[in-house]
């Protein structure tokens, strides 16, 4: 069945590049960012791995852990990341799953026949402590994912999270933010000591609290 935003992401044990991983139990308290890549030895995911792990105290920095999957085996993976390191100046630093048998590709809906019958897609899960699907995103096989993009939207997600906030249009860290509707004036007073304007009712903007 297809998974949706707010269902309990799908577990699984799977081979990686770091030994066996039991995906809940890997995720512990922190969030997690789960991203699959068509295949080993492919050009635009050797720059994405690259790029996360360059990223990946960005991702520390947020409490979030990283996790790649590709349908290849373990041997490839070790193979393909010597020339990671190689290309993209930075080594392979979170795990990347080994889903050969394509056993996690298929628990979450991974390979889309019509656009590519064999290998993954590009999808990316963002997943909270509570093991919740918060995000989802599926990019087609040639086009890279912009991972800036990615830390953004974990920005937003964790305001929504820990301050009550939602994030307009275009916002980037740093811009006011808009009260979440369910919050009265009286809690919003509270909530929010550099105050806020009332555009309208349900639209009050504030600076963004955790600044
Ligand atoms: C890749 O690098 O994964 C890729 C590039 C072009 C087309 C399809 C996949």
């Amino acid at each position: 069945m297809a998974i949706r935003l707010g269902d309990t992401a799908p577990d699984f044990t799977q081979d990686s590049t770091e030994g066996k991983i039991s995906f809940h139990d890997w995720i512990g308290d922190s969030w997690a960012v789960l991203f699959s890549h068509p295949a080993d030895f492919t050009p635009v995911c050797t720059t994405e791995l690259g790029q996360v792990a360059h990223l990946k105290p960005e991702f520390d920095k947020r409490n979030v852990k990283v996790i790649a999957l590709s349908v290849d085996s373990v041997e490839s993976h070790n193979s393909w990341a010597k020339d990671i390191e190689e290309t993209q100046g930075a080594a392979l630093n979170f795990p990347l799953l080994a889903d050969a048998d394509r056993k996690v590709a298929e628990l979450y809906d991974m390979i889309h026949p019509n656009a590519e019958a064999t290998v993954t897609v590009r999808s990316v899960f963002i997943i909270d402590p509570n093991k919740k699907v918060r995000l989802m995103l599926t990019y087609p096989a040639p086009t890279g994912r912009d991972f800036g993009e990615i830390l953004r939207v974990i920005d937003a997600l964790q305001l929504t999270e820990y301050e009550k906030v939602a994030t307009p249009a275009n916002w980037k860290d740093g811009d006011d933010v808009v009260i979440l509707p369910s919050i009265s004036n009286e809690e919003a007073d509270k909530l929010f000591p550099k105050g806020y304007k009332e555009l309208k009712p349900y639209l009050r903007m504030t600076p963004q609290p955790n600044k």
